[in-house]
């Protein structure tokens, strides 16, 4: 399992349900590595969504605690054991953990690669992703080129779990 997030600086990530700032080649980037995949997130996250809808042209499974939670188009496991037993059904696709930081946290032990979109940028936040750079187990592997939008400096890097 994969996981994709964009982080500020301090590995903020969300503030009042919602994203930090717009990065229109950050939503490409995430829309062409995830298409014809899995997504797996957090049922807060599926809410931030417009209309609270799921992600077209993808398999997109919500987690929640709530057993009476259904939306059109959207799979459900109420543990991240349930949650791992759905995900072998699709062992030939990709899976990608979209969010939000519950659910990172809960499935990053279970992920070997983790894009991140990073915003050089420190922003007032309530939602945070583990801090890989002061993780022993993961350590960056692409530092990709510092790119620009509208002033805001940013860079596509790469993270992988340290071989044991
Ligand atoms: N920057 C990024 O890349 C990025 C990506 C995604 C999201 N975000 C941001 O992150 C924020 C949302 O994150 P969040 O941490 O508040 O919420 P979240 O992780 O999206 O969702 C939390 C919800 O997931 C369900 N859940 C969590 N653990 C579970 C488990 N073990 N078993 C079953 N269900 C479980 C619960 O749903 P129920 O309450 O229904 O039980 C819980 O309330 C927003 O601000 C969003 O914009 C940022």
């Amino acid at each position: 399992m994969k996981i994709i997030v964009a982080a500020d600086e301090n590995w903020a990530i969300g503030k009042d349900g919602g994203l930090l700032w717009h990065l229109p080649e950050d939503m490409k980037f995430f829309r062409e590595t995830t298409t014809g995949n899995v997504v797996v997130m957090g049922r807060k996250t599926l809410d931030s969504f417009p209309g609270g809808k799921p992600l077209k042209n993808r398999v997109n499974l919500v987690l929640t605690k709530n057993p009476d939670f259904h939306r059109e188009g959207v799979l459900t496991a109420g543990s991240v054991k349930e949650a791992l037993e759905r995900l072998r059904e699709y062992g030939q696709k990709e899976v990608f953990v979209i969010g939000g930081g519950d659910i990172y946290r809960e499935l990053l032990p279970y992920c070997d690669t983790a894009y991140v979109t990073r915003v050089y940028r420190s922003y007032e936040a309530d939602t945070f992703f583990p801090d890989l750079d002061a993780s022993e187990q993961w350590e960056l592997c692409e530092a990709g080129e510092k790119r620009e939008h509208e002033g805001l400096c940013y860079a596509f890097t790469c993270y992988r779990r340290k071989k044991a």
